[in-house]
């Protein structure tokens, strides 16, 4: 069993990242700017956009944060993305989520420009993720796909199960695996809470994405022998044994499952450090116009 090292992945791109800024500067070119809008103060959403900030920092970024309180509306924040849309300075912006409920999200998302949407959340960059075309992927797939391809993981042929059909993850990542070609050609079957069998079809998979939020989902009877495990799960569960007084618990039941496995993502230093790396190529993408020439 060989366990994928999502953080050692993670500061050799930040490296990679921090190099092709560096070259930027030299060259006289503009550092690449990531701007986050953060409403309220949320517990989770303030770690997350402080995370996403700090990596910015670190390889050597622009970033803005822009913040309201609660009690925002909905056209007040529609016009900060419009500002920000039109902002030439501002190459890729995000909106952390979730927002307060007089907010329609929805409404939020697809008002963003989709040459500036580097979640990747823009109708138009899904529906461009699914007809194969270049776009911005949200970065868990994003996150995820990298991790595969940096440990050689063959993926083409493969019986992969994504569990879970999340609009973030479990969706995109069920298409970026079925699609024609490089880190494509996977057989994909998404089960969910309506499926039938579900133990069995799992147990069948050579790669398993667990992607359900559900910890410790994931047992020994549900993984065949030399699968790769690829866990998603980020839940705060209650613990006496830390600090903070939770622990961040994966969607895979890992002591059992791990000795099974010929790779397998631990939770946290998994798939969780990947997804802020994901967000600054993309916003290196977004900034070089490479996706929206
Ligand atoms: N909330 C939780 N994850 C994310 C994310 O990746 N992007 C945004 N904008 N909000 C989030």
């Amino acid at each position: 069993m060989e366990l994928i090292d999502g953080k050692k992945i993670s500061l050799e791109i930040k490296a990679e990242i921090a190099i092709e800024v560096e070259n930027i500067k030299k060259a006289g070119g503009k550092v690449p700017h990531l701007a986050a809008i953060l409403v309220g103060h949320d517990g989770g959403s303030e770690t997350y956009v402080a995370n996403k900030v700090k990596s910015c920092e670190e390889v050597g970024f622009k970033s803005s944060l822009i913040r309201f309180e609660d009690n925002v509306t909905e056209k007040e924040l529609l016009a900060k993305v419009h500002e920000l849309n039109n902002d030439n300075d501002i190459d890729g912006f995000i909106v952390q989520l979730p927002l307060p409920k007089q907010i329609n999200e929805q409404a939020v998302i697809e008002a963003i420009d989709s040459s500036k949407d580097v979640d990747g959340f823009h109708p138009v960059n899904v529906g461009r993720t699914v007809i194969g075309l270049p776009s911005f992927i949200s970065a868990t797939p994003f996150g995820i796909i990298e991790l595969l391809k940096r440990y050689k993981i063959e993926i083409s042929g493969k019986h992969c199960v994504v569990l879970g059909r999340s609009n973030i993850v479990g969706r995109p990542i069920s298409i970026l695996l079925s699609q024609k070609g490089s880190y494509g050609d996977a057989t994909v079957t998404v089960l969910h809470s309506r499926s039938k069998n579900l133990e069995q079809i799992c147990a069948s998979a050579d790669i398993i994405i667990a992607a359900l939020g559900q910890p410790e989902f994931v047992k020994a009877n549900m993984v065949k022998q030399g699968a790769v495990v690829i866990d998603v799960g980020t839940t705060r569960v209650k613990s006496e044994l830390t600090k903070s007084g939770f622990k961040l618990t994966g969607d895979v039941k890992f002591d059992e499952v791990a000795p099974k496995c010929s790779f397998i993502t631990p939770v946290p230093g998994g798939v969780g450090p990947m997804t802020i790396v994901s967000l600054l190529r993309n916003t290196l993408l977004a900034a070089k116009k490479e996706i929206y020439k």
